[in-house]
């Protein structure tokens, strides 16, 4: 079978190679994969940047959906031909998370999900949403179970409000996912025809940070002075202290990413003054994951994503760096 790794570290570096073909042991079971997404943590880990000392070659990805070909002795979960997606967190399936259950994260402590067959315990696997395809469904185990995290982290109630950064697959996910849930969304943007799509998709206002880097401030407008319920905060020290500017007081904001490399003083005045919550984000658990989906299901929503042949895996590497796509790319298996 085909799968395709990295020896070193380096977009250049990710390569195909042939592997035996896998053969599920006891409690195991073999996912054909159909389509693979990209997170930006996939390109750090090919980059070296998420762990330096990474054991290679490694399989990179953590995002991948296909059906059972194969079920192991004892597999009592799963049959052949079901539709499934692996978990990030192969241990993690259920209740806070432990240092344990973080071990085990697909495309990063082990193989991930770029290969044309993957072995998986069978407890390391949820069933996808009936109305989504391969592709749509490949989006969803990091960057949606991140934004769906990050939402119940401000215990929003209909009508609270949310500010995403950026149009990138978690800050997309967290829009859908807010709409969804009655929640009025602000979103900035370095560019204009994303704020367009956004729109589309029940962006309620929009902010080109390029042209207004005051973004914090717009949001307080935007709020009627007050400030916004929860930040999906996916910048980091470049983005944060803005963040902590939008917020309201008491209110939330949801650390998940390293997008915006510039590091800022932290106000940390500003977390005093507004009582603020800063919540890291570490995707999810399997249950997570089975709970989101039962709401995808219900709302019929559907993942923003553009699909690309497995074979053009660097050159879409290479575009998530450039951050010129929309919500999630797709690699899909020939
Ligand atoms: N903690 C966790 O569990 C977890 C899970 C998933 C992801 N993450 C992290 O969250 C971050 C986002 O991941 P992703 O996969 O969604 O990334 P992505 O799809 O690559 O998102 C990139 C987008 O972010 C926006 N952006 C970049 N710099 C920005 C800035 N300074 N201010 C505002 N927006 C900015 C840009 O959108 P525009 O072009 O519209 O400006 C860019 O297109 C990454 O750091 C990732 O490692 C963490």
């Amino acid at each position: 079978m085909l799968v395709a790794q990295f020896s070193s570290f380096g977009i250049d570096s990710l390569e195909f190679a042939e592997h035996p073909a896998p053969q599920p042991g006891p409690g195991e079971v073999l996912v054909r994969v159909h389509a693979i997404s990209l997170n930006y943590r996939d390109l750090l880990m090919v980059k070296g940047l998420y762990n330096p000392k990474l054991k290679l070659p490694r399989i990179p990805c953590s995002d991948g959906a296909g059906e059972v070909a194969a079920v192991g002795d004892g597999v009592t979960r799963w049959k052949t031909g079901d539709r499934v997606a692996g978990i990030f967190m192969q241990n993690w399936l259920d209740g806070p998370l432990t240092p344990a259950k973080s071990k085990g994260a697909l495309g990063g402590d082990i193989d991930g999900m770029l290969a044309e067959y993957v072995v998986l315990r069978d407890t390391g696997l949820v069933r996808l949403p009936e109305h989504l395809s391969y592709a749509e469904a490949a989006t969803l185990p990091c960057a949606a179970v991140t934004a769906w995290n990050a939402l119940a982290a401000g215990s929003l109630k209909p009508g609270a409000t949310v500010l995403i950064l950026g149009t990138g697959g978690v800050s997309i996910f967290a829009l859908q996912l807010a709409r969804m849930m009655g929640v009025r969304v602000l979103g900035i943007s370095g560019s204009a025809t994303k704020l367009e799509r956004a729109r589309s998709l029940g962006l309620d206002a929009g902010l080109n940070y390029r042209e207004t880097p005051a973004w914090d401030r717009w949001a307080l407008e935007q709020t009627g002075g007050e400030g916004v319920d929860l930040v999906v905060e996916v910048g980091g020290m470049g983005t944060l202290p803005r963040s902590l500017g939008a917020i309201r007081m008491g209110g939330v904001i949801a650390q998940i990413g390293v997008l915006a490399g510039v590091a800022e003083p932290l106000p940390l005045a500003l977390i005093l003054h507004k009582q603020a919550r800063i919540q890291g984000i570490y995707v999810g658990s399997r249950k997570d994951f089975e709970e989101m989906n039962q709401a995808i299901t219900l709302t019929g929503l559907r993942p923003v994503a553009e699909l690309f042949p497995w074979s053009q895996a660097r050159e879409v590497m290479a575009r998530m760096e450039q951050a010129s796509h929309f919500g999630k790319l797709v690699l899909t298996v020939e």
